[in-house]
């Protein structure tokens, strides 16, 4: 049995629905269902009984305390968390509840729970923290990519938030033993990416004939994973890891944002032309995003030294079958577009000039 936490967002869902289609492992799955969760993305699990979901909070102690007493997991992989940038910019508090308060809340339930498990067990757990590559701060365009030694220069109320869970991760390690590694990992797509993120807005805008808003002048570089390559990477370090561990995950794929807009317009045009002309007519600059980052590079040679992970996608077939996903679940969109989603297009997009 594994604990995830965050199972019914973005990359938890993935994570989830990949391990078992590999795995006879029952997952607990702890949730808060967010605006960001959402339990379509975990339909196809729906009478599997080796899918517990929790609906509740990281944060309440009581909580995750009694579901470790109740299903002894032998893993913990900490994906929960409130991840969008802009969001965090406008809002903080959530971000330090979530981030901070909800993974000091997980150490500190996972050290008491360990600390009873007999010494095999006690041996063979791991506290997995899933991380980001922001916590490096922003790179200057001749800067090597971020290795696992670089200095933590978080810049947003995001990545501050991140890096100061990360601290606390290596903190209940190195004071209490607990078994923990952790990875920071790039920029990810795929499917059930809620479109508030850049490559699912684009498409989903795009689709509905609506403006594809580049922040500034559009060259700032994010490093663009596939995400089911970061769940096999997670899979990886729990399995070979070693404890007390940091292992940076990316694809090598360093792309400008407008380069990425224009690959998805040209796949658009490909695949679902539109009778009004090329999408990238609906490409608008717009207000950029306060202290903005303008690169990020991931070294991901250690996780590949180490522990033999490479990413098994290129960014060229991880976007088509991307692209492809949001054509083939036009349904999952108009879900997740609906309610909340247009306070939020509304709140971040309205006051920026074009
Ligand atoms: P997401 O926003 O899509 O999903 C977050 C999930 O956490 C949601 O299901 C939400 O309901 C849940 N959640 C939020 N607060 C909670 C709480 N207090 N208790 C329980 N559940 C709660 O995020 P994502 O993009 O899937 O990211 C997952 C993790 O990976 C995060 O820790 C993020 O920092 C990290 N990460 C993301 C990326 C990326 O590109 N998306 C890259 C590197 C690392
Ligand atoms: O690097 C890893 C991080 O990647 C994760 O830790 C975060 O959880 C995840 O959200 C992501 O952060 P970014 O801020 O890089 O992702 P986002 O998709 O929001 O933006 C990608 C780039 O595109 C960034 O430079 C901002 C820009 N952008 C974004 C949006 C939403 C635009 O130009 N226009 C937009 O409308």
């Amino acid at each position: 049995m594994i604990l995830v936490t965050g199972g019914a967002g973005f990359i938890g869902s993935n994570f989830v629905l990949d391990w078992l289609a590999q795995s006879d492992e029952p997952v607990v799955n702890l949730d808060k269902l967010t605006y960001a969760g959402n339990l379509e993305n975990l339909i196809s699990l729906k009478n599997d009984s080796r899918h517990i979901f929790v609906h509740g909070d990281i944060c309440d102690f009581e909580l995750v305390a009694s579901l470790l007493k109740q299903h002894q997991p032998r893993a913990i992989i900490h994906f929960a968390a409130e991840s969008h940038v802009d969001r965090s910019i406008l809002d903080s508090s959530e971000f330090m509840k979530t981030n901070i308060d909800g993974t000091f809340t997980l150490l500190e339930t996972a050290r008491q729970y360990w600390n009873l498990l007999d010494s095999d067990k006690k041996t063979a757990f791991r506290f997995h923290h899933v991380s980001t590559d922001e916590v490096y701060g922003s790179l200057q365009p001749n800067d090597a990519p971020f290795t696992e030694t670089n200095l933590y220069q978080p810049n947003s109320p995001y990545s501050a938030s991140k890096a100061a869970s990360d601290h606390l991760v290596r903190a209940w390690h190195h004071t209490y033993g607990l078994p923990v590694t952790t990875s920071n990992c790039s920029n990810n797509y795929g499917s059930y990416h809620f479109p508030e993120k850049l490559i699912p807005l684009v498409i989903t805008n795009a689709l509905a004939g609506k403006a594809l808003p580049i922040y500034g002048d559009g060259k700032q570089i994010r490093d663009w994973l596939y995400v089911k390559d970061h769940c096999s990477a997670i899979r990886r370090i729990l399995e070979v890891g070693k404890v007390g561990e940091v292992y940076n995950v990316g694809g090598w794929n360093e792309k400008a944002n407008i380069d990425i807009v224009n690959i998805i317009t040209t796949l658009l045009d490909e695949l679902k032309p539109d009778s009004q002309g090329s999408y990238s007519r609906l490409i608008t600059y717009v207000t950029d995003r306060l202290g903005h980052d303008r690169r990020y590079a991931i070294d991901a040679r250690k996780i590949e030294r180490e522990l033999g992970w490479k990413p098994a996608e290129t960014f060229e077939t991880g976007i088509r079958k991307t692209v492809e996903w949001y054509l083939a679940n036009q349904e999952w969109v108009a879900n997740v577009t609906s309610g909340e989603y247009r306070l939020w297009l509304d709140k971040n997009y309205s006051a920026r000039q074009v």
